[in-house]
């Protein structure tokens, strides 16, 4: 069987497709629905310093193709995910990389220490592109140089390995890319959902009480699969492919763009086996296709194949 084994920094995983932050909570509340031992490693929930309640419901509502979200990152709070929500996680076969959003750099820089000392915790995603919180103008993630600060306190403050989680909702996401590599990260994840709402014409209001949302699901997968080939021609260090990944065919499209690894959301609510079937049939492809390793399979749509340390 071909070894699709990846690794990112000190991260190393048995597959390359992870759990995408906020669509399996912190891991045991989908114990016996996901098989956690094919899973390359779970992403949790994004967790701030505070606990938080999230937006008003309804916070979920279907499109075609897609998902609209606007949790609003309920979540319980630095404090209990230490005590609590990380022990439990941690007995799950599968290494953690814990997700953690500031709204300011002094919180990434605590998130990332406070996490970042606990032996169950293999990563670390920074979360500076969740669209359904505050600072409507001029967001984090439109900000290279607001990016670059995140990167460097959280640099600083954990050996770890460090991804930080880009949005696709930007002119520019090449310069906050760059900036976030030569901050220090050591991965970037590309990307997270893009703004959009419906409306409930029966009640004459947005049918998010959060007016809008964060689109996910197929629909996002070609704008994000775009960014990934954009990225990832551009930085050297790894990029983990998110957006609308359902299927072995999707996830080798991200990775022919250059993806490290994938990330899978939105398509586990309709089939929790996705990333079993996408493990056996990247294994299926690289064996029938004389695909001989990840190496090769990474990039492998690009004229210049990229070298990447990572990806052996
Ligand atoms: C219900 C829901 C909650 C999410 N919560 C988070 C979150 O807490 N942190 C985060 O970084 N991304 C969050 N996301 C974004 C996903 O991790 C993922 O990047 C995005 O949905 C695109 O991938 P997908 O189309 O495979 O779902 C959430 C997505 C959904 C659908």
């Amino acid at each position: 069987m071909p070894d699709i084994t990846t690794r990112i920094g000190d991260l190393t995983m048995r597959s390359p497709v992870m759990l995408a932050s906020g669509t399996v909570g912190y891991g045991p509340e989908y114990e016996g629905i996901i098989d956690f031992a094919v899973a390359g490693a779970i992403v949790t929930k994004t967790i701030t310093v505070e606990p938080r309640v999230g937006n008003a419901p309804p916070r979920l509502v279907e499109t075609p193709g897609g998902l609209l979200n606007a949790i609003g990152l309920e979540n319980v709070g630095l404090t209990a995910f230490l005590a609590e929500k990380l022990p439990e996680a941690a007995r799950l076969p599968v290494p953690v990389v814990a997700s953690v959003a500031g709204t300011e750099p002094a919180q990434f820089e605590q998130l990332a220490a406070a996490v970042g000392e606990r032996d169950e915790v293999a990563a670390i995603e920074l979360n500076i592109s969740c669209p359904n919180v505050e600072r409507p103008r001029n967001p984090v993630w439109s900000d290279a140089v607001a990016v670059a600060e995140i990167v460097s306190v959280a640099r600083a403050a954990t050996g770890k390995t460090l991804l930080l989680k880009l949005s696709p909702n930007t002119s520019d996401i090449l310069s906050v890319a760059e900036a976030a590599e030569r901050a220090g990260a050591d991965a970037l994840t590309v990307a997270n959902t893009l703004p959009g709402m419906r409306i409930d014409v029966e009640r004459r209001r947005p049918a998010l009480g959060n007016t809008t949302g964060g689109l996910s699901g197929r629909a996002l997968m070609p704008v994000n699969l775009a960014l990934v080939w954009k990225v990832a021609g551009h930085v050297s260090i790894p990029v983990v492919g998110s957006g609308g990944i359902g299927d072995t065919g999707d996830a080798l499209e991200f990775l022919a763009a250059g993806a490290t690894a994938v990330q899978v959301g939105t398509a586990l609510f309709a089939e929790p086996a996705v990333p079993s079937q996408i493990a056996e049939g990247l294994r299926n492809y690289m064996g029938k296709n004389d695909v001989a390793s990840m190496d090769e399979l990474v990039g492998m749509a690009r004229e210049e194949k990229r070298v990447c340390a990572e990806t052996a």
